[in-house]
């Protein structure tokens, strides 16, 4: 596939604003109320960013915010693509290598998936502390990139400090932030409840459609990654009904006051663990 260059991608982010934020955070699902949190500098439309494709999913609008965050100036993805709309790999993680070419350092991601974990309620959050690539595709599949390395190392995805800044977030935001393990399928299907069962001996406390991408090709690019899941309800099986997109949708309008508390605290906490060690 034809793309361009992450590097135009981000030298035409750079013409747009003079801020030039090392953290940036992509919102998914249940994360979007943070965009009412941005002291908005500049918003761009992913259409007029070179390489960004435009979401289709409801829910998900496309677009990037310079802005601040508090004090904290940040770059904001609002909406991404996922490998189920049946993008390539590379376009699904094209943003990310646009923000590592633009020169972020630390990255947020969030998502909304199903709880796995039976002492997981849906409503709470949940801290990624590793995960398991249950796509069927690797992100990093395909000609090698130029200066990166080819066999990444995946030890320590999620970085621990700043996971440990979300949790003292979630604490300041007074909401139920559990830690575990998120399992990315390819979806768009739901589970089925034999699916979920065999998960839970893998391992996975959460199951979702994002996120992992990203993150390993941020992990090549040597970003630091944190993640958080809102668990918007409970996996096939473990709970009581269907599933339904609606009810993802009703769960992170529920809980979208506690998730932007959590980003905009989380973002706060970033910028003073920054201060501290350039002291
Ligand atoms: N499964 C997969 N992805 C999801 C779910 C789920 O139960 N909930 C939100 N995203």
């Amino acid at each position: 596939m034809d793309l361009p260059n992450s590097q135009t991608a981000a030298a035409r982010l750079k013409k747009n604003s003079p801020l030039r934020p090392t953290l940036a955070i992509v919102l998914g699902s249940g994360f979007h109320h943070a965009l009412t949190e941005l002291r908005v500098d500049k918003k761009i439309s992913y259409a007029k960013i070179p390489g960004f494709p435009k979401p289709t999913v409801s829910g998900h609008a496309g677009e990037l915010y310079f802005g601040h965050l508090g004090r904290t100036p940040v770059m904001v993805l609002s909406g991404r693509v996922h490998f189920y709309e049946g993008h390539e790999m590379e376009r699904v993680t094209f943003a990310t290598r646009t923000l590592a070419a633009f020169g972020i350092t630390d990255l947020l991601l969030t998502n909304a998936a199903g709880g796995i974990n039976k002492n997981f309620r849906a409503g709470d959050f949940m801290a990624l502390t590793d995960h398991i690539n249950f796509m069927g595709a690797n992100p990093l599949r395909g000609p090698q990139y130029k200066n990166l390395p080819r066999f990444v190392d995946l030890t320590e995805t999620y970085d621990k400090k700043l996971r440990e800044r979300l949790f003292q977030a979630g604490k300041i935001s007074k909401l139920k932030l559990q830690r575990g393990v998120y399992l990315a399928v390819s979806g768009p299907s739901y589970e089925t409840p034999a699916e979920i069962r065999a998960f839970a001996r893998l391992g996975a406390d959460a199951v979702g459609m994002s996120t992992v991408p990203e993150a390993v090709v941020a992990r090549q690019c040597g970003l630091n990654v944190a993640a958080v899941s809102c668990i918007t309800n409970l996996a096939a099986g473990i709970g009581k009904g269907n599933l339904s997109h609606t009810e993802v949708l009703e769960t992170a309008e529920r809980m979208k006051k506690s998730g932007a508390q959590l980003i905009k605290n989380f973002a706060e906490l970033y910028l003073k663990g920054r201060m501290k060690n350039e002291e």
